[in-house]
């Protein structure tokens, strides 16, 4: 069979994507997995609000299929995400006669979910993405202030990790965000990690995102804050790598009348220069980078296309709307 990504990265680390169980039942998007990844990510079906709906009902349908899928392809899976503020179920922060909960309950229900989730798929899963996101836009502001901020303070964050620890000791734990290039956002993700490891909380490893687009980050921005992580002695990963072809601002806003969605070729010029860019940094960076994963399979379908609004169709993978490997992928396998 055709060489895929995983081949040409077997030296360096694991290419993986964000899947749901609809994308594993298509026999074209399974076949480009397979040929293509050894990692899977569940785009949204291990997230607190899908898989635990009320506090004693579990939703595993969805989230087993992506597991067993894995297993009996033998790809690894990164679990996503045991601790964030959106996608969280109805019932989580209110007692029964609507109140809010108390820090104690909120922490022990925080514990119960955890404990679950990652008991179930220990062995399955090897890294987990325990808490996701828990700094603020505002680059005046440390924390989000999330209902999981104001119900804990920060505490809410140490003990999901070890919650995450006790549940299972070798699965390997990180912290996720996004944005985690831009300065000001990396100096407060770096504030936040070197708390942690001074407290001898176990997290071992930082998530960036990597929602990145034709113009960020910069080449020094992304070695710098891959390095600077890597010397709390963190291992790093790209998690939820895409390029859009349109800026950050443009990709959240709903698209004008007058506003083209044409993909250019200029555009796949730039994106595949920008991959190109990309992943000659990773291979740089190999002694700290362990992982990268895709946030989509394929053009087909890509978050950026309705979230959080939908209108303006993106083109951010390596593939195309059939599948197909672009002059992106030519030049992330070319070295
Ligand atoms: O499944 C329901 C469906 O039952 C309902 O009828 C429909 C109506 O809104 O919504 C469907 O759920 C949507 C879900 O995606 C599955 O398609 C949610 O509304 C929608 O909000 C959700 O969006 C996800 C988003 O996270 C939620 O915040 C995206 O698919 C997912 O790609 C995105 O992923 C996040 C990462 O988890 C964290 N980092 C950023 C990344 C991109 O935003």
């Amino acid at each position: 069979a055709d060489k895929g990504l995983k081949d040409y990265y077997k030296d360096y680390f694991p290419i993986g994507v964000a899947v749901s169980p609809r994308a594993l039942q298509n026999p074209a998007e399974a076949a480009l997995i397979l040929q293509q990844f050894n990692s899977l990510t569940p785009e949204n079906d291990m997230k607190m609000g899908p898989i635990h709906p009320e506090e004693n009902r579990w939703n595993w349908g969805p989230s087993d299929a992506i597991v067993d899928f894995a297993q009996a392809h033998k790809l690894k899976v990164r679990g996503h995400n045991l601790c964030w503020h959106e996608q969280t179920p109805r019932w989580l922060f209110k007692n029964a006669d609507g109140s809010q909960v108390s820090k104690e309950v909120l922490l022990k229900r925080l514990h119960d979910h955890i404990d679950a989730v990652v008991k179930r798929y220990k062995g399955k899963i090897y890294a987990w993405d325990v808490v996701n996101e828990a700094i603020a836009d505002n680059p005046n502001e440390f924390l989000r202030n999330s209902d999981w901020y104001k119900i804990c303070g920060e505490d809410f964050i140490a003990e999901a990790f070890r919650y995450a620890h006790a549940a299972d000791p070798k699965a390997v734990l990180f912290y996720n965000d996004y944005n985690t290039e831009r300065p000001e956002k990396m100096e407060r993700v770096y504030k936040l990690l070197k708390k942690l490891k001074d407290a001898n909380v176990p997290i071992d490893a930082v998530g960036l995102q990597g929602h990145w687009s034709l113009v960020e980050p910069t080449e020094q921005e992304l070695r710098t804050t891959i390095e600077r992580f890597g010397s709390l002695g963190l291992k790093v990963q790209v998690t939820e790598l895409d390029v859009s072809v349109y800026p950050w601002e443009k990709d959240r806003r709903a698209k004008r009348p007058d506003e083209s969605d044409a993909y250019t070729p200029e555009m796949q010029a730039k994106q595949a220069a920008q991959y190109k860019m990309f992943f000659k940094v990773f291979r740089d960076e190999k002694k700290y980078l362990t992982g990268i994963t895709f946030w989509n399979i394929s053009d087909h379908y890509s978050w950026l296309d309705t979230y959080p609004v939908a209108g303006r169709k993106n083109h951010p993978l390596l593939f195309d709307e059939n599948f197909k490997p672009k002059q992106a992928y030519y030049e992330v396998v070319k070295f």
